[in-house]
């Protein structure tokens, strides 16, 4: 479902890596179904993505492929073929979680696996829909939503599998990390977001990260899936970082702290707020990079520090949860849509 940056990714990667996977890991993905905004394209033997790829390029919709049937929803692909794991990449919307919740619940419902990059649709619905998926014994992947290609989540959750995390600390938004980055270096904040939108690390509209929700919906994420919390967006107090100026930062800076927009987890209160990181802190990253201090029990702060988002690192993602899936179906190899 969705075949915008990542969605495309996501193919070309399957395209060019297909023989390295089936050798190695022993599985070859098939892409049965996909759909954009326009229409759908499906062939239950197998789609020509090569052929999918060029028509989305040529017609800017993949219903212009010979496969492709114009005005087919999403949710008609759904009910039209089947697959083992549907992939879910569709715009992140934070108002009523569509057309990505929607998605998510019909394809779990009719015993599909789902992976997805998609945060709007955990972030307002995480606990039930993680509760659907083990109802229908299908599995809910979605590493590429935190830490894009770092699997950051997966850190989390293998240190809590033996240790207690008392407490998360991450800077999860690369976009708002550069603007303070490029603040810190003597820009203003119109000038550093600029720049962001110009190198294309801040979309158009760039509300979502600068109002800070995009890193609130990260920490919903590893709220649940880290900690076991049963959290929504409604429990995080979030503040962005409209109010942050460059003379707060320069004299931060000058007391070798930096300003960081730090989303946390402490005795199960989740926060996303600027705040002063001491600079030799290992969570103290510049530029577009994201990081996560994982306070143990026993051993201590870890941190993991790599690339936020990006298509190709999202997809990269996206490809490490096909896998786990697959191992998760012992062994059963269907459709994907
Ligand atoms: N890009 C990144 O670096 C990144 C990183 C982490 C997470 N994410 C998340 O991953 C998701 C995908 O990101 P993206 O960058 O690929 O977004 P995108 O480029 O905007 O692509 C979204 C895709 O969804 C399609 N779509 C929209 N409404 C649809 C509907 N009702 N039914 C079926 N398809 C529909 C769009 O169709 P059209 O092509 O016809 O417009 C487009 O192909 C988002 O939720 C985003 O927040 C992205």
């Amino acid at each position: 479902m969705g075949f915008g940056v990542v969605g495309r990714a996501l193919a070309r990667l399957l395209l060019e890596e297909g023989e390295r996977l089936a050798k190695r890991r022993g599985f070859r993905p098939i892409v049965v179904g996909v759909a954009d905004s326009l229409g759908a394209a499906y062939d239950e033997g197998g789609l020509d993505m090569l052929e999918v790829l060029g028509a989305k390029e040529r017609y800017g919709t993949v219903s212009k492929s010979s496969s492709g049937v114009r005005g087919m929803t999403g949710l008609e692909l759904l009910g039209t073929v089947y697959a083992d794991v549907v992939v879910e990449v569709t715009p992140t919307n934070l108002g009523d979680g569509e057309p990505g919740l929607t998605h998510i619940r019909e394809a779990l419902k009719s015993g599909m696996s789902v992976v997805t990059s998609n945060k709007g649709p955990l972030a307002l619905a995480m606990p039930a829909l993680m509760e659907l998926a083990r109802h229908r014994g299908a599995v809910l992947r979605f590493s590429g939503t935190v830490g894009g290609g770092t699997p950051v989540l997966d850190y989390g959750r293998r240190l809590s599998a033996g240790d207690y995390i008392e407490g998360v600390e991450g800077i999860l938004n690369g976009t708002t990390n550069y603007i303070l980055t490029r603040m810190t270096e003597g820009l203003e904040f119109q000038e550093a977001l600029r720049e962001a939108q110009e190198r294309g690390y801040a979309e158009r509209d760039p509300s979502m990260d600068l109002e800070g929700l995009d890193s609130a919906c990260k920490l919903v994420i590893m709220a649940n899936y880290v900690l076991g919390l049963k959290a929504t967006l409604r429990d995080v107090e979030v503040k962005g970082i409209g109010g942050v100026t460059r003379e707060e930062v320069a004299e931060a800076y000058h007391r070798d702290y930096a300003v960081k927009l730090v989303a946390s987890i402490r005795e199960d209160k989740l926060k996303v707020e600027p705040r002063e990181v001491p600079r030799r802190s290992p969570l103290c990253v510049w530029g577009v990079l994201n990081a996560v201090t994982f306070k143990c029990r026993r051993l201590g702060e870890q941190t993991v520090v790599g690339r936020g988002a990006g298509g190709v690192e999202t997809a990269l993602s996206i490809i490490r949860d096909l896998a786990e899936v697959k191992r998760n179906l012992s062994g059963s190899l269907g459709g994907w849509a």
